[in-house]
């Protein structure tokens, strides 16, 4: 038997406990409950790289604003359906100041998260043209958002983009969107799990199909301007946050106060509807409610019936948050780039012990180092990679749950604590000694 950091018994009987058959397909939230078992059983700290949790204080600029808002007495008060005027205006300033696209404040509404906004946008999407049912997906994605929609019985495609980054991507794209049934496209950029970022040409076919095909890009920019490699952090000057905004009308746009912002609590976002996509009209409104827009049905009646509205307090946050950044006040990017050092540290660790980076480079670019990174070994699959960790005391998920077809594990840096690189260094000493790669 092989010594491991953490006793297989433990580890074994956490999993045991949790009656998982296929580790390989545990969710988040299982994967984390078998690491605080273990860790619980061994006493040994794990190195949780499995949750997507921002490990940063929260912006200090939003938790002002809030705390002012509430003692100004707007908790009693149901917020404008619309959403605050302030943040709306700010919303508008900010895609124009960072990704340097015009949203008028209409568009800009505020929801209780991304999450919230894609929940939104995929009922609205769905019911504009009832031949277009299904949603694609590029993955590898973030696994919730597919539950949203089998919680509200839409259907979804999805492909794994490894394969068909750059000139690839047209075809594969069309072959999905010939079909006449696909309603929107989402993505996120940088994305989770890969970290991959879209170039402006792989950008560039997605809006021009998106128009060609009457299709509406959802372009979820959870982890905005967070790919280190440029600088995106100076208003109203390049270079600006990819989009796709520059290539179709067809778009929302998802921003999230949560990764950039360390806001994930006060569950707050914008989900910004570009001007062509606001005011059109589809016949699938006509039928179910009479008529109306797309942004006013996403407002007035899918918001309206979800949660009339977002937290008052959160979205005065949201709003200063906003305006500091625009006003070149606050460099939001400034905060939260420690994820990209950390990333840097652990990869090089997992390379140094016989890993590879699963989605290493954009169109032969070396990929980012950012929130999230991947990683494989030779000779295991994901669900046997991700069990093996464990017994060295490191958690992660399988890319399989992400929609990747990829043999391999997301790991997230946002948890890590200075102290546990050498912690890590030296279990993948182990790990690799007691797990030969087959030359
Ligand atoms: C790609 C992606 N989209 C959306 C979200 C959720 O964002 P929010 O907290 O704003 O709902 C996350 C959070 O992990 C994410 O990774």
């Amino acid at each position: 038997m092989k010594k491991t950091p953490i006793d297989c018994k433990f580890v074994d009987e956490a999993i045991n406990e949790m009656h998982i058959s296929d580790l390989s397909k545990a969710t988040i939230r299982e994967v984390k409950a078998i690491a605080a078992k273990a860790e619980e059983l061994s006493g040994v700290e794990y190195i949780k790289m499995e949750m997507g949790v921002p490990g940063l204080p929260p912006s200090t600029v939003g938790v002002k604003a809030e705390i002012e808002a509430l003692q100004n007495g707007i908790a009693s008060l149901y917020p404008d359906i619309n959403g605050l005027p302030e943040l709306k205006e700010e919303a508008s300033k900010f895609v124009k100041a960072f990704i340097n696209v015009d949203i008028n404040p209409e568009g800009c509404v505020p929801v209780t998260g991304s999450m919230q906004g894609t929940y939104a946008s995929f009922m609205v999407c769905g019911q504009c043209d009832e031949k277009k049912d299904t949603i694609l997906f590029i993955d590898p994605g973030f696994p919730v958002q597919k539950q949203q929609l089998t919680v509200m019985g839409q259907k979804y495609e999805t492909f794994d983009v490894y394969d068909y980054r750059g000139d690839k991507l047209r075809g594969k794209l069309e072959s999905y969107l010939s079909r006449g049934n696909i309603s929107a496209i989402i993505y996120s950029n940088p994305n989770n799990p890969s970290w991959v970022c879209l170039k402006e040409a792989e950008l560039k076919v997605i809006g021009a199909l998106a128009t060609q095909y009457n299709v509406i890009v959802l372009e979820d920019l959870a982890y905005f301007a967070m790919d280190f490699r440029i600088d995106l952090s100076t208003p109203n000057k390049a270079p600006y946050q990819p989009s796709v905004a520059h290539y179709t009308d067809n778009y929302i746009l998802l921003i999230s106060g949560s990764k950039a912002f360390s806001y994930a609590g006060q569950r707050i976002g914008v989900s910004c509807i570009s001007n062509t996509l606001y005011n059109k009209e589809y016949p699938g409104f006509i039928k179910r409610y009479g008529g109306g827009t797309f942004g006013s049905v996403f407002i007035h009646r899918i918001l309206y019936a979800l949660s009339s509205g977002t937290s008052h307090s959160a979205q005065y946050a949201m709003a200063a948050m906003l305006k500091a950044a625009n006003e070149g006040k606050y460099n939001f990017l400034n905060e939260v780039k420690v994820y990209g050092e950390r990333a840097r540290k652990l990869k090089e660790i997992f390379l140094q012990h016989g890993f590879y980076l699963v989605y290493d480079n954009d169109l032969g670019e070396p990929i980012a180092d950012g929130f999230y990174f991947t990683i494989g070994y030779p000779g295991m699959t994901g669900g046997e990679l991700m069990k093996e960790l464990m017994y060295y005391g490191v958690s992660a998920i399988s890319l399989i749950t992400t929609g990747s077809q990829q043999e391999g594990l997301r790991a997230c840096t946002s948890f890590i604590k200075d102290h546990q690189y050498n912690q890590l260094e030296e279990r993948m000493q182990l790990f690799e000694k007691n797990n030969p790669i087959k030359k």
